[in-house]
């Protein structure tokens, strides 16, 4: 077995995970019949709750009511605690204009929808943006401009100029949307600098701030923001939308509904001000004051000591990776500070076995496949146009057993050193078996339909009537 060489040395003690959250230490079934404490490395994927946003949510709950919609007790207390967390959320980000609001949504897959419906753009218009992006920053402007790309380098990052040659192409762009940083690689772009380019030649810039948000502060001068609940340790269903208040003042909202209106007719309606005008339906108060709850805890514990941990567990997970034979880690170069990701492939085996071997026989959780990043995979593999053509005939005929992509191995507030080294070993192990060419400790199979394996095996937890499948485990 392959060790890193690197792992206790020269990355530096781990401090203590800054927080606790529920579900740390659940027991999972593996294939050789033990149960183990899960190992949960996708925290770039969702997060469980924080304690302290559990422990909020109970609180609230013998005052759940409607939202706007009551005059009893418990609806006027419900109202104001939505309404203090869309306070929250709005000072969550930093010194903004006076004339800034937060939209409480779904999730920033809703938030960038919602936006670019509400910025009326035209089909000939340009919003810039990158091929680095989650899909959720790249279909919705699709719909409803055109798109201009920042390409990336074989290491998945660009620079300041190349952004700033993008902004000054003709047409100028109406927009530059952009990531805080890359949910692949954790890369994080030099937001400052892009952010003052963008305004020095009057581009606003919607920042998709759904992988940052949970790590790092948040940069001022964005113009719009979007988060999510879920990736920062409030899985209850709501999302944050901040921008200019003006953007929502003219014409119908994204969605149209109860709430949103101050008159109706059968042929008239009169919209409500912003932000309820952007919040048509019932509001997830329950999400709004988990959402709350995470970003007071964040606040508390501190930026500083969240960097901190997370920067050594960053060094110590890509490091790690990189020292093991057979393992390609994708990405920057290790001396480039990113988020805690590690994303990577095994010489010679496919990116759903790796994923399901570390989950059936050791209990560790990472994602597979593309991570809803197709251009940017495509980019970081360096796949050729052969290979991308020869794929895309199969995925349009339902075979998804070649789908390329990578494995991702992601940290949050609750992640240890242990949690790391338990991922290395297991690599190396892997890595290992497939130089060697030594099987399995079980037959795994796979499924055409989704591309995923299955260990072929009757213990518990994974005998084949256990296995669901509809599931996919990398859905695009
Ligand atoms: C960078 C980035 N943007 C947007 C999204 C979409 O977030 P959600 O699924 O919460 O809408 C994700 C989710 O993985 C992401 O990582």
């Amino acid at each position: 077995v392959h060790t890193s060489p690197t792992r206790s040395s020269a990355d530096g003690a781990v401090p203590d995970p800054p927080a606790r959250l529920v579900g740390d230490g659940l027991l999972v079934p593996c294939i050789d019949g033990s149960e183990r404490a899960y190992v949960n490395l996708d925290f770039a994927a969702s997060t469980s709750a924080l304690t302290t946003v559990a422990d909020a949510v109970n609180a609230f709950l013998p005052s759940y009511a409607s939202v706007h919609r009551g005059a009893g007790f418990k609806s006027r207390s419900a109202t104001s605690a939505y309404e203090s967390a869309r306070a929250s959320a709005l000072a969550f980000c930093g010194d903004r204009p006076e004339t800034d609001i937060a939209i409480l949504c779904r999730n920033t897959t809703e938030a960038i929808n919602q936006l670019a419906y509400r910025l009326r753009l035209d089909s000939d218009d340009v919003v810039l943006t990158t091929v680095v992006e989650h899909h959720a920053n790249l279909l919705p402007w699709g719909r409803v401009a055109r798109r201009r790309y920042i390409e990336c380098s074989p290491r998945g990052t660009f620079t300041v100029e190349d952004v700033v040659a993008g902004l000054e192409s003709k047409p100028v762009p109406r927009l530059l949307a952009l990531t805080g940083a890359s949910n692949v690689t954790g890369w994080l772009p030099s937001l400052p600098e892009i952010i003052d380019a963008a305004h020095a030649r009057g581009v606003p810039v919607f920042l998709d701030a759904a992988q940052l948000a949970p790590h790092r502060p948040l940069p001022g001068g964005a113009d719009y923001l979007a988060f999510s609940g879920h990736k920062m340790y409030a899985p209850y269903g709501t999302g944050v939308l901040v921008g200019p208040r003006a953007t929502f003042m003219d014409g119908d909202p994204f969605l149209a509904g109860g709430g949103a209106v101050d008159l109706v007719d059968l042929d008239e309606v009169v919209w409500t001000e912003p932000p309820e005008r952007e919040e048509a339906g019932s509001p997830n108060v329950v999400g709004a004051v988990a959402l709350e709850a995470a970003l007071l805890t964040l606040q508390d514990i501190g930026w500083p000591a969240i960097a901190e941990h997370e920067a050594v567990l960053a060094t110590r997970l890509r490091r790690g990776l990189e020292a093991i034979d057979g393992v390609r880690l994708l990405g920057p170069a290790l001396d480039t500070e990113t988020l805690a990701i590690g994303t990577f492939t095994v010489e010679g085996l496919p990116h759903a076995l790796v994923a399901a071997r570390l989950s059936a026989e050791w209990g560790i959780g990472v994602r597979h496949g593309c991570f809803c990043a197709h251009p940017y995979l495509i980019r970081l593999l360096g796949l050729s146009a052969t290979e991308i053509a020869a794929y895309r005939d199969q995925v349009l005929q339902g075979d998804h057993t070649a789908v390329p992509g990578a494995v991702r191995a992601s940290c949050g507030l609750s992640s240890a050193a242990a949690d790391v080294d338990a991922l290395l070993d297991a690599v190396a192990q892997v890595a290992n078996d497939a130089s060697t060419g030594r099987a399995p400790p079980v037959p795994y199979e796979q499924d055409p339909r989704t591309g995923d394996f299955w260990p072929v095996t009757d213990r518990p937890g994974w005998a084949a009537h256990e296995r669901d499948s509809s599931l996919s485990c990398a859905r695009g």
